[in-house]
């Protein structure tokens, strides 16, 4: 299989990423979506598959050229997002670099809304979407061993950052700072920092590719680590 490595310390692992932002319809034509490029996501398949692993990368619109030996499945809203990580399951370990929206609009318009003099703006009714990462990482004899989510931040990353690890049971969150001036969004770096139970540990400024390479051999140390204990 290309980008494999036989031998690679992921080998016989499978691991389900998710990635993108998600497009939640409003009609035909238009859609609420988070900002993200993608990168970040395709770059954890890509290393995943170069040690070795079995990856399904799930993904919202990006574009961006598909990671060799990778099985792709795309898909737009959050919802088909959710079905996807559940049709994957079972995985060693599941990351969630994606950029969910976390609302769709309540009720679908089937036809185009048109503007109208009359009715004027319209307004827009939401519903909270499915937190896959918190779905996924629930106990259960589903549950991928390492569960790993994203936090993305604008202010008070750490803090922001340790709850999630608390309210969504990840076993890790890698916290980014992703305001305009950190140039994250869209670009091929990140600076992150990855917080466990034990603690937090901030790595310095890196490529996306090498973030998502350490991540990944971290993350296979972490079942190594479990298997022998
Ligand atoms: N996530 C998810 N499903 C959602 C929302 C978020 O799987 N509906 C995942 C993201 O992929 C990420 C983690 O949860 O790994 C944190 O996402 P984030 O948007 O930072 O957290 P939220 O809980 O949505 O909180 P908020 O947006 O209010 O900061
Ligand atoms: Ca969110």
């Amino acid at each position: 299989e290309a980008g494999a490595s036989r031998g690679g310390v992921l080998e016989g692992r499978h691991v389900i990423i998710t990635s993108g932002p998600t497009h939640e319809p409003i009609d035909p034509i238009r859609y609420l979506a988070n900002r993200s490029s993608g990168k970040q996501g395709f770059e954890l398949a890509t290393a995943a598959a170069e040690l070795g692993a079995r990856v399904t990368l799930i993904t919202g619109p990006v574009s961006l050229s598909e990671p060799a030996g990778v099985e792709i499945v795309r898909i737009k809203t959050a919802a088909e997002m959710l079905e996807a990580v559940k049709a994957a399951l079972p995985a060693d370990i599941a990351v969630f670099a994606a950029a969910v929206a976390d609302w769709r609009v309540e009720t679908i318009q089937t036809e185009k809304i048109k503007k109208s003099e009359k009715t004027g703006a319209p307004t827009l009714s939401l519903t909270e979407n499915p937190d896959i990462l918190k779905m996924i990482a629930r106990p259960g004899p589903e549950r991928p061993r390492l569960v790993i989510g994203f936090a993305a931040e604008t202010q008070n990353v750490l803090t922001h950052a340790q709850a999630k690890l608390k309210s969504k049971r990840a076993d890790w969150i890698v916290a980014n700072d992703v305001s305009p001036s950190s140039g994250v969004m869209g670009g091929e770096n990140n600076t992150v920092h990855l917080i466990t139970a034990s603690g937090v540990e901030s790595w310095p400024e890196m490529s996306k590719a090498k973030v998502a390479r350490k991540l990944m051999e971290r993350a296979a140390e972490q079942l190594h680590a479990k298997r022998t204990a």
